[in-house]
């Protein structure tokens, strides 16, 4: 689906999350959403607070999954996923903090395997998720599942594509400071969600679009896997899509 305006598109897919936790609240039911960070998500979630804050909308009975987070990454860094997902949602709605599950960056080598094993079992206890938000990278990554990753991978460890620690060392100040590594849930993980709507936006996101839309499914670009989920949406802004 393509807009002209991010913004527009954006209220609309908070709009459907919106819609989901209210049908699950009415039935008695929790709500799984698998999260996503970057610029790509900021305005729906800045269009759920609203709906928290104007019409009430309660988030006491959701359960939220991040897709990922750096390794090695301290929580209270103002560069971890968790403390994004903090200042950007959960501080400003009435999520209970044993809701929400992020990625730990502190987990040793050691204990990682088992680490992103629990975080699995999570999800699955949870009854799988609900509704599963991305973004998409350069490197056609969705998470952090970059160029190489199987469709029917599982939530691990990986080492970051040398394009994705580019596209971040502006917010890290320089390259050297972006980690080398990340926890990320798998591509398996995200396509074994009931509904996914990934968010395009911008010039720069043209290219690996129409690749991940309109190219061969291929590990060597991940988020083309999408193309053989059930109930997948792009969101995508006139840009993002001029290239289709
Ligand atoms: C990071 C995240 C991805 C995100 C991507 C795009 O690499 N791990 O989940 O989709 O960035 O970010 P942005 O939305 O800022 O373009």
């Amino acid at each position: 689906v393509v807009f002209k305006k991010s913004s527009k598109a954006s209220y609309l897919v908070a709009k459907e999350i919106a819609d989901l936790i209210r049908s699950k609240n009415s039935k008695g039911e929790k709500c799984v959403l698998g999260l996503a960070t970057g610029s790509s998500p900021i305005r729906v979630y800045e269009e759920l607070i609203k709906m928290h804050k104007e019409e009430g909308l309660s988030f006491k009975n959701v359960i939220t999954f991040n897709l990922d987070e750096y390794l090695p990454m301290n929580p209270s860094s103002i560069h971890s996923y968790h403390y994004f997902m903090h200042e950007n949602l959960f501080n400003h709605i009435d999520i209970p903090e044993a809701q929400i599950h992020i990625p730990d960056g502190t987990i040793s080598q050691e204990e990682v395997n088992d680490y992103c094993a629990a975080y699995e079992e999570k999800i699955a206890a949870c009854g799988g998720l609900d509704f599963q938000l991305l973004g998409i990278g350069r490197t056609g990554h969705i998470g952090f599942n970059e160029p190489g990753s199987h469709y029917n991978s599982a939530t691990r460890s990986i080492t970051l594509d040398q394009l994705t620690r580019e596209d971040a060392a502006s917010s890290f100040l320089g390259i050297e400071n972006v980690p080398k590594k990340a926890i990320t849930m798998g591509v398996g993980t995200v396509t074994n969600a009931k509904r996914i709507v990934l968010l395009g936006w911008g010039h720069k996101k043209a290219e690996i679009i129409k690749q991940t839309i309109e190219g061969e499914e291929t590990a060597q670009i991940p988020a083309t896997y999408l193309q053989d989920h059930p109930n997948t949406t792009f969101v995508l802004d006139t840009e993002a899509a001029s290239m289709l």
